[in-house]
């Protein structure tokens, strides 16, 4: 399994990876840790638990980095039938509503994992990963590690919502003994003339490099997006202002497309962080040439990279979540019912889809004229795509668990 992809070398952080180092020795003497690493989006936490768990494997460790499913209406236990791999740990979607013995099933697979030799763990973005499972699970799987040899990494950021759910999770894991805590804060000036330089600006001044400092207190992600911004179509003049947040740059970027290409970016949003041009194509009733060229401006500009022939995705979640926030409310129902009906022109979808075309449904419903009528009209398709019986951690349907994550998603303020 292998982690995102990075793409700058890393500048600073040598305490932290001596720090992860040093939890890695007590893993091989003393048995599990957690290390709950947290700071801004876009700080460096992924790419600081990156090398450290390439740096792991060098040295024989097993690392498992569960990817993330990219879009809404994620399976139950999406992140733990990655880390099982192929083998996948329960029939998909999971039929047992029985909590403990779900986590017992994960656990003793993460135990004859790490118990030969030291393994490492993973869990990015966790508080944006498929909570119904994870909010539940993860406590009690940490409990149940007895004396293997495995180190738990936890990145969230730390300006996420705040539900009640995700804060006692929290509270459980910093509360544990075998739990430290890890706040990645800005770069150094120096480590920031640094990064820019590795992101093309040939000689930086130290008024440019204050400047930056200054603007983006250090944040890495704010740092190559402003090189980026300093590079190529922006101004190429210091003395012209730069963009003051993060937001600003990517609202900036936005505006530079034409108005079709920002209405393709719209729907690309709700399809969710990768997202398929030929889907964008049906649910807008557009030629795919049509799509295609959007999203190639939209790569120009920054916002998207491609993923591959027909798929491209969000540089970043902040910057998908932009997008989206820009969308009025009336456009982003319609567009979630053009999505579930593009989706299910395009063949009936199954097994890990099914969440999608849910999410996609009760989303259109939520906030329509007649929410009642809309709402049973979404549970009539969703029953249909074989939702119902599906259970999730607290029992509930799936269908129905996911509402509350889709209120969530929608009021998320894009607030960098
Ligand atoms: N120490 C660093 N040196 C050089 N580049 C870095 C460093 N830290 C992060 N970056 C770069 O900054 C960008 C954002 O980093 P990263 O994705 O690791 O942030 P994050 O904290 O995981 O963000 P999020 O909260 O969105 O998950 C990436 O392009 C990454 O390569
Ligand atoms: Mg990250």
């Amino acid at each position: 399994m292998t982690a995102p992809g990075v793409a700058h070398p890393l500048v600073g952080r040598a305490a932290e990876l001596d720090r992860l180092d040093a939890a890695m020795d007590e893993v091989r003497v003393a048995g599990p840790r957690v290390v709950l690493c947290s700071g801004a989006v876009g700080v460096g936490k992924t790419a600081l638990l990156r090398l450290f768990a390439d740096r792991a494997a060098q040295h024989g460790a097993t690392v498992m980095w569960p990817r993330a499913f990219g879009r809404p209406g994620a399976p139950p236990y999406w992140i733990w039938q990655q880390v099982a791999g192929p083998n996948r740990l329960f029939g998909s979607p999971p039929l047992s509503a029985d909590r403990a013995a779900i986590a017992e099933r994960i656990a003793d697979q993460l135990r004859s994992v790490s118990a030969g030799q030291p393994a490492v763990l993973v869990l990015d973005d966790l508080d944006r990963v498929d909570d119904s499972s994870l909010l539940t699970t993860l406590p009690r799987v940490l409990r149940a590690l007895g004396r293997s040899h495995l180190l738990v990494c936890c990145a969230y950021a730390s300006d996420a919502p705040h539900t009640s759910e995700w804060s006692a999770m929290r509270h459980v894991l910093k509360a544990a003994a075998a739990t430290e805590e890890m706040l990645l804060t800005g770069l150094m000036a120096e480590d920031v003339r640094r990064l820019l330089i590795s992101s093309g600006l040939a000689a930086p001044g130290p008024d440019l490099v204050d400047q930056v400092v200054a603007i983006t207190a250090g944040n890495p992600l704010f740092i190559v997006e402003l090189a980026r911004h300093l590079t190529r179509g922006g101004p190429d003049r210091p003395e012209v202002p730069l963009p003051r947040t993060l937001g600003d740059l990517v609202r900036y970027r936005l505006d530079a497309l034409p108005e079709s290409a920002r209405r393709v970016l719209g729907a690309a949003s709700i399809l969710g962080e990768r997202f398929r041009v030929g889907d964008l194509a049906r649910a807008l009733g557009l030629d795919a040439a049509v799509c295609f060229e959007a999203v190639d401006e939209a790569v120009r500009v920054g916002l998207v990279a491609p993923v591959s022939a027909a798929e491209a995705e969000f540089r970043h979640a902040l910057f998908r979540e932009i997008v989206e926030s820009r969308l009025r409310t009336s456009e982003r129902i319609g567009l979630h019912r053009h999505v579930a009906e593009a989706l299910e022109a395009a063949g009936r979808p199954s097994g890990d889809e099914l969440g999608v075309l849910a999410y996609h449904w009760a989303a259109a419903a939520a906030g329509a004229p007649r929410p009642r009528r809309a709402r049973g009209h979404a549970g009539r398709r969703t029953r249909r795509c074989e939702l119902a019986p599906t259970r999730t951690p607290n029992g509930s349907t799936w269908s129905r668990s996911i509402t509350p994550a889709i209120c969530r998603s929608s009021t998320r303020p894009a607030s960098v």
